[in-house]
């Protein structure tokens, strides 16, 4: 099968490798579409976190969705011609956190396509507890739109993570950064009944696509956050922030227009530790909290749970390329132009 896959050097490879096999308890999964992360951006070019995270030979990607071909011995509740999105996040099992149910606290998690062979292939094996089903969805039956949305329930997952931590109905919310991740954030925030919604950033294109899709947004090197709280008629500051872009300046910006008592939820991640005025967390009895992955599998469920009551995210999807295509897609990618760019595995294939 062709996949995509690191030699331990800048530029990824598209190779010929075997189909892998389908062990006890796993599931092998044909990919149909896959999104393309920031992560994978970071493996392209091998930066000195890849060289720490990442073996040569691997398979890279981790957001996508697919159809069942085969399920591993001991393997009953999934079966052969299902559509699945999967669960990237490989948990041990065995530390106490998993022990407890609380999954996404794996303290020895495994990432596809970081530490184990990934999507961006034409076949994929993960464990069967690692599958969630698009209840009674087929090939067959399944539109081409929606299987591009059923590709990015993994980032999906993390804006829904990030937006339901914190009660927003009512509330007044920020969201800094409009990727792909932020946008979709903003989206739940609404779906959820947020009252005014605030998107931030400093990309003029990602800006345009967040007023795309009705939100207020604006560079904050060009005006004044505050300045628009007072425009809504806002008087004591946003009651919960979603921290999206991993820029220390959004961070502080944050800090600087949250309420007395306001929340932040911070999926964005820094490269580098922040300067921050604790003083003001502390006066302000702020909290804030830390978002990794997306609860296994609490969070698809209110994915699951808000498409079905009318939440579309298929507007952040602004490319799709043919896998074939895939240095069209990267470069797309890289441009930080775009919303979400997906990987098509049924066309040309
Ligand atoms: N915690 C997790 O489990 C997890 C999972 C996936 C992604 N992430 C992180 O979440 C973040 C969002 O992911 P994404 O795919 O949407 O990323 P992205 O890089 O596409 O979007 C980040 C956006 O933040 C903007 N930005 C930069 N500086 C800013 C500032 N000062 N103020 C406002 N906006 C600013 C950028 O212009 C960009 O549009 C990234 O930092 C990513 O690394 C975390
Ligand atoms: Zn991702
Ligand atoms: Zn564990």
């Amino acid at each position: 099968m062709h996949a995509l896959v690191t030699r331990g050097r800048p530029g990824l490879e598209l190779v010929e490798i075997p189909e892998p096999a389908t062990p006890p308890g796993h599931v092998k999964v044909r990919v149909l579409r896959a999104g393309i992360c920031g992560t994978d951006l970071h493996i392209d070019t091998w930066d000195a976190w890849a060289q720490s995270a990442v073996r040569p030979g691997l398979t890279v990607g981790h957001e996508f969705c697919g159809e069942v071909v085969e399920v591993g011995e001991g393997v009953t509740d999934f079966a052969v011609g299902q559509v699945m999105s999967g669960e990237g996040h490989v948990v041990c099992g065995h530390c106490r956190n998993c022990r407890a149910g609380r999954r996404h606290l794996c303290i020895r998690t495994s990432n596809l396509g970081v530490q184990r062979d990934g999507c961006f292939a034409e076949y994929v094996v993960l464990p069967a507890t690692n599958v969630w089903v698009h209840p009674g969805a087929t090939v067959a039956t399944t539109t081409a739109q929606q299987l591009d949305v059923f590709g990015i329930y993994d980032p999906f997952g993390n804006a829904v993570h990030t937006a339901l931590k914190f009660p927003v109905v009512g509330e007044d919310v920020l969201v800094t950064g409009a990727g792909p991740i932020g946008l979709m954030a903003a989206m739940v925030a609404r779906h959820a009944g947020a009252r005014h919604i605030v998107v931030t950033d400093i990309s003029e294109p990602r800006l345009e696509l967040a007023r795309s899709l009705g939100f207020r947004a604006l560079n904050p090197r060009e005006h004044e956050i505050e300045d628009v709280q007072r425009e809504l008629g806002m008087t004591e500051g946003f009651d919960v922030a979603l921290e999206m872009s991993g820029s220390p300046t959004a961070l502080v910006g944050i800090i600087e227009n949250l309420n007395f008592g306001g929340r932040m939820a911070m999926l964005g991640l820094p490269s580098a530790p922040i300067e921050l005025d604790f003083g003001k967390v502390v006066s302000h009895m702020l909290t804030i909290q830390g978002i990794y992955g997306r609860e296994m599998f609490e969070t698809w469920y209110a994915m699951a749970a808000m498409a079905q009551t009318g939440l579309d995210v298929s507007p952040v999807i602004t490319d799709r390329f043919a896998f074939a295509d895939w240095e069209g897609a990267f470069d797309r990618a890289r441009s930080g132009a775009a919303g979400k760019v997906i990987l098509d595995f049924t066309e040309g294939a």
